[in-house]
């Protein structure tokens, strides 16, 4: 566990894909993007692509230099569970 914050697995990540219910993994942790999305400068198709996933490679492919951490603090809902857990 690390602090108060739930641990999310990819399995659970995994269920939040759609437009209106969208969860993002980044650098470990977990943030609703769902509200985000209309305000995406990349357009919401583009930010789909990394609905329901660890989507760290793609967005340091795309744009490394966004802040996300920053701009989605309001939106953190937890961190992801680290993939050795045994409790998926
Ligand atoms: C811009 C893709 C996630 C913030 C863009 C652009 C693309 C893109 C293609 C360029 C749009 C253009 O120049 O016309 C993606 C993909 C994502 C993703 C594939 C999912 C993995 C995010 C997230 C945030 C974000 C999570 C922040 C919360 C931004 C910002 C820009 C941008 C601020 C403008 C950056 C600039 O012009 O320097 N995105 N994005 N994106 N995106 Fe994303």
């Amino acid at each position: 566990t690390r602090g108060c914050l739930s641990e999310i697995s990819l399995r659970e990540l995994a269920k939040h894909n759609t437009k209106k219910d969208a969860w993002i993994a980044l650098r470990g942790n977990v943030y609703n993007i769902t509200h985000y999305m209309e305000y995406h400068p990349g357009g919401e198709d583009e930010l789909m692509r990394g609905a329901g996933k660890d989507a760290t490679d793609l967005f340091n492919q795309v744009h490394r230099w966004v802040n996300a951490e920053s701009m989605l603090k309001k939106c953190l809902v937890g961190v992801l569970k680290k993939t050795w857990s045994l409790d998926v």
